[in-house]
């Protein structure tokens, strides 16, 4: 199996005022990820997670230390170069949502494929289809402003997987969810990982979705490090769940 991303001895650090104070938030990670892996990220608050997810994304630059997508590394292209990179391979789901708020949600989900120059009736074609798993066939032309945060939430979701990347970076995607909207997402993921082997690497504290991803790592003191399958187990409670539904793509709203 080929690597989706390996990540070389990351180090970043953040700068603060005229001293230049140094706060040191990655130290030489380390991280592999292989083409069609679920990698679930855990890790305290304020520990570097998001830190991490956009350096992987491209999104913010690394101090030192290289990310390799698909063996293209991705700091050494141009900024143009990057930019049609992330659209070709990446998609990437924000801890706050980032949707364009004077748009509707189905030309948000629309953007990048017209960005890859797709034709505008099939790319507003497939972001109803992608807005329909996620249980948004009644909300195509709502704005985000008209949206509750868990659909806002889905609208986003469906952003980064309407263009079938090989890699879903994901920054808490259930964070504002109920537990049978994360579990529906979380089927999507999967039937996505199972279609089209996109590989997923998703920060978050849901520990009964980082327990259901093939492996999980915990961040820790700058670095990645592995976590013992019992101990996700023993911090999951199983009771808790519900029966597995399949998406839904009826006219309730979740949220
Ligand atoms: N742009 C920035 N400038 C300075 N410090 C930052 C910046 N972004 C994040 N930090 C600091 O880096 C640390 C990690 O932040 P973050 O990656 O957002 O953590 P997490 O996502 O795990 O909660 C925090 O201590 C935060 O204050
Ligand atoms: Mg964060």
């Amino acid at each position: 199996m080929s690597n989706v991303l390996h990540c070389r001895q990351l180090t970043k650090s953040y700068f603060q005022g005229k001293a230049a104070i140094e706060t040191k938030v990655l130290h030489s990670l380390d991280l592999t990820v292989k083409s069609g892996e679920l990698l679930a990220i855990v890790g305290s608050s304020g520990c570097g997670k998001s830190t991490f997810l956009h350096i992987a994304g491209a999104l913010d630059s690394p101090t030192e230390g290289e990310v390799w997508i698909n063996d293209i590394n991705i700091h050494k292209l141009t900024d143009k170069e990057r930019a049609h990179f992330r659209n070709q391979h990446i998609g990437f789901i924000y801890q706050f949502h980032h949707l364009m708020m004077e748009f509707s949600a189905e030309e948000n989900v629309a953007m990048p494929l017209l960005i890859k120059g797709t034709a505008p009736k099939i790319a507003l074609k497939e972001a109803q289809e992608m807005l329909s798993q996620v249980g948004l066939s009644h909300r195509f032309e709502h704005r985000p402003g008209e949206l509750s945060g868990g659909e806002r939430q889905r609208v986003a979701i469906a952003r980064a997987l309407v263009t079938k990347p090989s890699l879903v970076l994901a920054d808490e995607p259930t964070g504002n969810l109920d537990f049978d909207t994360a579990e529906q997402i979380y089927q999507l993921l999967r039937e996505l990982n199972k279609t089209v082997n996109t590989s997923f690497v998703i920060v978050t504290h849901d520990l009964t979705l980082a327990a259901k991803m093939d492996r999980q790592l915990r961040l820790d003191h700058g670095q990645l490090k592995p976590m013992d399958n019992r101990t996700v187990e023993t911090l999951v409670d199983k009771s808790a769940e519900p029966v597995v539904k399949p998406i839904e793509k009826s006219e309730k709203s979740y949220v």
